[in-house]
């Protein structure tokens, strides 16, 4: 037993339920990728650290399109087990081939939305092709813009989340699933 999940409330979702979402996201992503544009396609997936890291990994693995990796990483200020308010970015992403480039942010989960559009925008004025995203999570209930994911995996109820990459504090991330964190754990 992993002596991590002693703080978790229960699993949300499971890593044989996460291992068929991935699945489902990977064929919609080729779906559109591979066959409408047909070659002229160059599809970049941005991870963004460090959430992102095993649905990237996971989804890659099952991908038919080729693509290309890479990571941004940014920040937003606020408690640890809320989002913040401005978003800053640690680490950027610099290509000389943007303009021919079709990319796909990767990201772990969406909550009030201001990550997402705030990079989606930053990408599209740096001059990206095309600027697309997936999220793995998806807390409606949080949403703070109307920033929506072209790709969603599972729509989750407004309760703070970790495993399968996701953190609280920097722990958990190796978790097989997601998890429930205990409410004890981050409200003392
Ligand atoms: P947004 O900018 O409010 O959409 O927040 C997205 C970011 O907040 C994610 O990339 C996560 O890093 C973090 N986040 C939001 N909800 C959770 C959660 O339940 N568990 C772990 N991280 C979360
Ligand atoms: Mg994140």
């Amino acid at each position: 037993m992993n002596e991590l999940s002693n703080d978790i409330e229960r699993i949300l979702i499971d890593a044989e339920e996460l291992d068929s979402i991935v699945r489902r996201i990977a064929s919609e992503i080729d779906a559109d990728y591979s066959y409408i544009d047909g070659r002229k396609n160059h599809l970049l997936l941005l991870g963004v650290l460090k959430g992102s890291v095993v649905f990237m990994g996971d989804l890659m693995k099952h991908l038919k399109t080729p693509a290309e990796i890479d990571f941004m990483k940014v920040s937003s200020y606020g408690q640890a087990a809320k989002s913040g308010g401005s978003v800053n970015i640690i680490l950027d992403l610099f290509r000389s081939d943007l303009p021919e480039t079709d990319i796909l942010i990767v990201e772990d989960i969406i909550d009030s939305g201001r990550t997402l559009a705030y990079l989606a925008d930053y990408l599209r004025l740096k001059g990206a092709r095309s600027v697309r995203s997936a999220a793995l999570l998806d807390k409606p209930d949080r949403r703070e813009t109307d920033f929506e994911p072209d790709y969603k995996g599972k729509i989750i109820p407004d309760e703070f989340v970790v495993g399968y990459g996701l953190d609280y504090a920097e722990k958990y991330r190796t978790l097989p699933y997601i998890g429930i964190l205990r409410r004890d754990i981050y409200e003392k």
